[in-house]
């Protein structure tokens, strides 16, 4: 097969920021996917309907000229969030999730969540009204290896947590271990994982051997190569619970090439070329437009995008910007390290 159509894919965990850097890096989500979830980790974090509803305004203002996209806005949850305001925003059409982050887990995640008494009412109206929550599932107790993370956050506090709260929905994001595929396996249909690009592509050894790769940095990190393979098993199985959410986060290069690199990785312009060279070594295009454009909106009970986008295999290998030039400062691209001759046509 060199060729594949699938219904336009829509990225279901985004980090389209604000102000310069918006506007210079939302061409390169809005160019092939429809839709996105929006992180709602600005600073200061968008915590009410009222802020969502100003930054979906920003964002649609700086959307190119006829992009046809529509940004799903998040709310972050915080030890403050209002139960009757999350279910107005919801009610309106405007929140179409709520973000958790354990408070100093990642990028802007000082506002976070503490201690899990305190967002209860939220969790239960949520589960009452069928709204998801997007989990950011890592630890943060500094007695806790960064490899092991998200593991020890599933059994201390995702399972907990849904144990008490029945029926609420449950999206575990960025999954990047074995420990993530094997729960969200073990799980009903109240509980969605989302999978990045880039760590269906590297491993803790790319970040590490030969130098320190600081474009290979993100959080949750890189792990070893099992647990990579283990995400590119259920990403290209076709399983419904598994869903493409990039982590596309931009951060300007001085900030990631630092003594104190962000967490990061830069993938909304390449994303639906590496995947396709991901599934077609797995075997398993056929598998793509589920991952990228179904199961995302089964989940979220949304309709799948009309349209559609064509991949077409070449003989010449793709080519994209090494960085994207914001008014913020330059965005260096993902490389995967090796050719893909995977394009998007039209
Ligand atoms: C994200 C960011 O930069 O906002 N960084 C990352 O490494 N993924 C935050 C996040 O989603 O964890
Ligand atoms: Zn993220």
């Amino acid at each position: 097969m060199t060729q594949i159509t699938l219904p336009r894919p829509d990225d279901w965990h985004l980090h389209l920021r604000d102000g310069a850097m918006l506007a210079g890096i939302a061409p390169e989500t809005t160019r092939h996917f429809a839709r996105a979830i929006i992180m709602p980790n600005l600073v200061p974090p968008v915590v009410t309907g009222a802020q969502a509803a100003a930054y979906r305004d920003r964002i649609l203002a700086a959307l190119p000229e006829g992009a046809d996209f529509e940004p799903l806005m998040t709310l972050y949850l915080t030890e403050e969030t209002d139960p009757a305001d999350v279910a107005a925003a919801a009610a309106s059409g405007l929140v179409k999730a709520v973000k958790l982050y354990p408070a100093g887990a990642t990028t802007n995640s000082a506002s976070g969540v503490r201690d899990f008494d305190k967002v209860r009412g939220v969790l239960e109206k949520m589960a009452e009204i069928g709204l998801p929550l997007c989990v950011h599932g890592e630890v943060t107790d500094p007695a806790v290896d960064i490899f092991d993370r998200e593991a020890v956050f599933i059994d201390r506090v995702l399972d907990p947590v849904r144990r008490a709260t029945p029926g609420l929905r449950v999206v575990m994001e960025h999954i990047t271990t074995k420990d993530g595929v094997d729960y969200a396996r073990a799980q009903g249909d109240d509980l969605g994982a989302t999978i990045t690009t880039h760590h269906l592509i590297i491993n803790r050894n790319h970040i590490l051997v030969g130098g320190i790769k600081p474009h290979y940095y993100c959080l949750p990190v890189a792990k070893r190569e099992t647990h990579r393979r283990a995400l590119v098993e259920a990403a290209t199985s076709g399983d419904a619970r598994f869903f493409l959410g990039t982590d596309s986060a931009p951060h300007a290069d001085p900030a990631k090439e630092s003594a104190c690199g962000c967490a990061g990785c830069f993938t909304a312009t390449n994303t639906m070329q590496l995947l396709a060279h991901v599934f077609e070594a797995e075997g398993r295009l056929e598998n793509l437009a589920r991952f990228a454009s179904e199961n995302g909106p089964a989940f979220y009970r949304l309709p799948v995008n009309v349209g559609t986008i064509t991949l077409e295999k070449t003989a010449d290998p793709a080519q994209w910007p090494a960085k994207i030039l914001t008014g913020a400062g330059p965005v260096t691209v993902f490389d995967p390290g090796f050719p893909v001759y995977w394009h998007v046509k039209g």
